[in-house]
């Protein structure tokens, strides 16, 4: 099932989401949902939250389907080592039509659980490193418009403004 995705200004996205502890059919049903949802909307990443599901639960893809093996399910994850630094630009499906330039680290390790509930650990690099933060961030209630300036952001911020009052967001 193909759900929306949840825009920016929605609370959702700016709470910190819950761990989850039940590795039932549920979350199978809802991680084929996310990755379904995901694809249709053209994203290499998703959160729960973005969904409207207030859960510590994200997938990506960086390879948008290209490589079955690079699916990958996050649950619970945690950002447990950080390197580097790489300079790119960044969007988000709940911040649709805008990109900015973030810094983030060029290699990532996250430690999440699998939809069995077993610990695992993957290092990423580059975009698949960014993916890690980014997603990771989701589920902290955090967006990427948070590594970015303030100048920035409150422009951002004011041209959604603008959309939501057009009836356009
Ligand atoms: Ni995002």
């Amino acid at each position: 099932m193909i759900h929306s995705i949840v825009k920016f200004g929605d609370p959702v996205l700016e709470k910190p989401a819950e761990t989850i502890t039940r590795f039932d059919d549920e979350l199978k049903k809802l991680v084929e949902d996310m990755f379904e949802s995901m694809y249709a909307a053209r994203g290499v990443g998703l959160a729960a939250p973005q969904i409207g599901i207030s859960k510590r639960l994200a997938v990506v893809d960086v390879t948008f389907k290209e490589d079955p093996g690079a699916k990958l399910v996050l649950i619970n994850p945690e950002i447990i080592h950080k390197e580097g630094r790489q300079r790119g630009t960044e969007g988000c499906l709940s911040i649709p039509e805008f990109r900015e330039e973030v810094t983030r680290a060029k290699t990532v390790t996250v430690r999440a659980q699998d939809l069995a509930g077993k610990f695992f650990e993957h290092t990423g690099e580059d975009l698949l490193a960014r993916a890690f933060l980014h997603e990771t961030d989701h589920l902290h209630g955090k967006l990427y418009i948070s590594h970015i300036s303030a100048l920035k952001r409150d422009l951002i911020k004011r041209r959604i403004k603008k959309l939501v009052k057009a009836g356009e967001w």
